[in-house]
């Protein structure tokens, strides 16, 4: 068996572009919880309850406090080894862009800065009628959802289970992922639509799929090309190096 490192380095290296997509995984080692699985996030609180636009607007206040404590936890986090070697893959002009599903910031925070919010961000508020942004001012914000100066209710700029992806970052993650040559898919479940068919158009498109995650997932035995089996921190970082090195 050839070296999945080795194998990922030269693909990135041939790749005229290279595109990553990142899911909770990468974030799990900056003490983040993951949504799936046991500990997840949504075995505390399952998304029908606190996840869904229709929970949000029957149940706003529950809702919200959801969605702060969740922003409190991650006001605390700090980016990982594996959010710092993608940012520094894209510093080496070998990264194009980090289309992530992650709403903690990390990758901006680690220095990445072509980053596409798939599932928004959950450092700011969004107005749903008039689309005004505030930042979540968590000393201010702490008990019910302020209103928007139209009127509005505010809500977490996050997209919830029954709201579309914000077209934008459709339309660029779409075109940016059909056009990569190497395709880095780290630390995602494979579950939720449409983030998941990323790889898929990736794949159809001829880009080689490298994956990093702890376990297996419904990708690695359908499109992923290379599997770097291990925890983000380690496995990215090692990547890097064999970038760098090889
Ligand atoms: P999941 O919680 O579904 O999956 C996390 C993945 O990360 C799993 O495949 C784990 O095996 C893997 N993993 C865990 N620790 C890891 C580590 N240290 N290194 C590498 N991989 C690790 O999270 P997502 O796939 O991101 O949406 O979930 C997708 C979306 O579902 C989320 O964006 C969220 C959720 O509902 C919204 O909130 C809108």
């Amino acid at each position: 068996m050839m070296d999945p490192y080795r194998l990922a380095a030269a693909a990135i290296k041939s790749a005229a572009s290279a595109v990553a997509v990142t899911g909770a995984g990468i974030s799990a080692e900056s003490g983040i919880p993951t949504f799936r699985g046991h500990g997840g996030i949504w075995e505390k609180y399952p998304p029908d309850e606190y996840a869904t636009i229709d929970a949000y607007n029957a149940n706003p206040d529950k809702v919200w406090k959801f969605w702060c404590d969740l922003a409190t936890t991650l006001a605390g986090c700090k980016p990982n080894p594996a959010h710092y070697a993608l940012a520094e893959l894209e510093r080496m002009g070998r990264l194009t862009a980090v289309v992530t599903q992650n709403v903690d910031n990390l990758h901006q925070d680690a220095g990445s800065r072509n980053v596409i919010e798939y599932h928004g961000n959950a450092r700011w508020l969004v107005c749903p009628r008039c689309r005004h942004r505030d930042p979540l001012d968590l000393s201010q914000h702490g008990g019910t959802p302020p209103y928007c100066f139209c009127g509005t209710l505010m809500k977490p700029d996050v997209i919830m289970f029954g709201e579309v992806i914000p077209s934008e970052a459709i339309v660029q993650s779409a075109l940016l992922v059909e056009k990569c040559n190497a395709l880095i898919v780290v630390g995602t479940s494979a579950q939720v639509y449409p983030a998941a068919r990323l790889p898929i158009l990736a794949h159809q498109n001829g880009a080689f799929i490298i994956e990093a995650n702890i376990v297996e997932t419904d990708f690695t035995q359908t499109v992923t090309n290379a599997f770097l089996e291990g925890p983000a921190g380690e496995t990215l970082p090692r990547l890097l190096r064999y970038v760098e090195q090889t």
